[in-house]
């Protein structure tokens, strides 16, 4: 085989390769955004999703969507136990485009930000920085104490995205899923992903006051 050739399969591989996404579930609230992130990869397919749920994550989610981590699973495409420290994503030599904890606990936060791996999760999070690939933290906690706004700190200098699910009232939600969505849009536009029918995007006052005389006129 010529070496144009083995350079153009080389290219091909690490192009597919690149097109996995790790998702993590660990145990704060909100595991809706990782459901609803994970059903948005799917029907866009722009990405394998390679799935990894907390034993909190997994009670979470049963609190408050009634999931079993089966459930959570079927929405995945590759699934790992959390406590295989051994799988592929444990490696930085398994390419990814990079990994999305949805949401983030302030425990999962503290292990990542201060380079804690004591499981897949954690371990999954510390290759994407070493590896200096796309870390997205969906952090939810409120109030914040120091530890946890220090934790971000140290996140984002190593080059992770602090992302907390934030409502925006500009969006005009109606629904829980209307408010989940728009940061479930966001995280994918941290990824170059685009998602028109997920969330509406800003195009301006002008627009936002056009549109509401068009519907008072109706
Ligand atoms: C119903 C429920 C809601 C929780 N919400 C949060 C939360 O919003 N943020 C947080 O940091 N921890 C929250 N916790 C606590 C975490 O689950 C706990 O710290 C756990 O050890 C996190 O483990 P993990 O990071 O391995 O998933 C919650 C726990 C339960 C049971």
């Amino acid at each position: 085989m010529s070496d144009a050739r083995l350079d153009d399969i080389r290219r091909d591989m690490r192009a597919s390769c690149a097109q996995r996404i790790v998702v993590g579930i660990s145990g704060a609230s909100g595991a809706l955004i990782g459901v609803r992130l994970l059903a948005a990869l799917r029907r866009l397919r722009t990405h394998e999703t390679h799935l990894i749920v907390s034993a909190s994550g997994a009670i979470t989610a049963a609190q408050e969507l009634g999931m079993t981590r089966g459930d959570l699973e079927s929405l995945a495409d590759v699934v790992y136990n959390v406590r295989d420290i051994g799988a592929a994503v444990a490696s930085g030599s398994f390419i990814t485009a990079g990994m999305v904890i949805a949401p983030c606990s302030m425990k999962t936060l503290a292990g990542v930000a201060n380079g804690f791996a004591d499981n897949l999760l954690t371990r999954a999070a510390d290759v994407m920085l070493k590896e200096r690939r796309r870390l997205v933290l969906v952090a939810r906690e409120t109030p914040l104490n120091l530890a946890h706004l220090r934790n971000m700190t140290h996140a984002t200098e190593m080059g992770a995205i602090v992302m907390p699910p934030v409502p925006a009232f500009y969006a005009h939600p109606k629904t829980i899923e209307d408010v989940v969505d728009h940061t479930v849009g966001r995280i994918l536009d941290l990824f170059g992903i685009e998602h028109r029918e997920i969330a509406q995007r800003w195009s301006g006052l002008a627009d936002e006051f056009a549109q509401r005389r068009a519907g008072d006129d109706q």
